[in-house]
């Protein structure tokens, strides 16, 4: 039997809806994911919302740094001229438990509400430890979930060395490593499995590069269309 290979959104099912909405999100559950994938800032009011970019220019009618806005002024806006920018919590309500959700802390200082949100899920909601994978490429953020929250599966993002990757991961006993696909070798997954630690790779969105990489024996593939998976 060939293994299994988790299916993963990426910021919901961007190739068919606008990223980081929730709308994506439910695009993506229709499309039968394992997981989907989002990012995550900490707004100037304390809540996490759910965007990509460090800045609103691209993805909404607004301007400037995401951080500096109120929950508030973030709701005014539109993405792409029609959705609202959804809280974690919106998405993890859309969700509910349907698939996995790794939650990539983008921005600074998200780590702590970050940990208190899927505390306070796994407590009230019925959601469990194992639905959640936390990834960031800012190793301060994914040190500051593992010294509040141990049990909490890290993700550990690289666009520049798996292996260095690999020995960051070996400090925050983390999960799993992240590597751009254009990082990735048979050899450096086999490494990594090894170690223990399981291989989603990013952002794959073409169907040869899916099919090299599933020879490869990835745990995840994460692509904007993961239909195509
Ligand atoms: O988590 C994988 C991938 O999303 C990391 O890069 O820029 O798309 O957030 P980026
Ligand atoms: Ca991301």
């Amino acid at each position: 039997m060939s293994k299994k290979i988790l299916k993963i959104g990426h910021r919901g099912a961007k190739t068919y809806v606008a990223e980081n909405t929730i709308a994506s999100v439910e695009k993506a559950l229709n499309l039968a994911v394992d997981a989907i994938e989002i990012d995550v800032h900490r707004c100037a009011s304390g809540e996490l919302v759910v965007f990509h970019d460090f800045t609103l220019d691209r993805m909404t009618n607004g301007t400037g740094e995401v951080a500096k806005h109120t929950l508030r002024q973030l709701k005014k806006l539109k993405v792409n001229n029609q959705y609202e920018i959804p809280t974690l919590e919106e998405v993890l309500d859309a969700i509910d438990k349907k698939c996995l959700l790794n939650i990539e802390l983008k921005g600074r200082d998200t780590a702590t509400t970050t940990c208190k949100i899927i505390e306070d899920y796994i407590k009230t909601k019925h959601w469990n430890v194992d639905h959640f994978i936390i990834s960031s490429f800012q190793h301060q953020e994914l040190e500051m979930v593992y010294k509040l929250n141990n049990q909490l599966r890290l993700g550990v993002l690289t666009k520049a060395s798996v292996l260095d990757a690999i020995d960051f991961a070996e400090t925050i006993n983390a999960y799993a490593i992240h590597p751009n696909v254009a990082l990735v070798t048979k050899d450096n997954v086999s490494l990594a499995q090894n170690k223990g630690y399981k291989v989603l790779t990013w952002t794959v969105n073409d169907q040869s590069t899916i099919e090299r990489v599933k020879t490869y024996q990835v745990d995840g593939i994460i692509s904007d269309n993961p239909d195509m998976i």
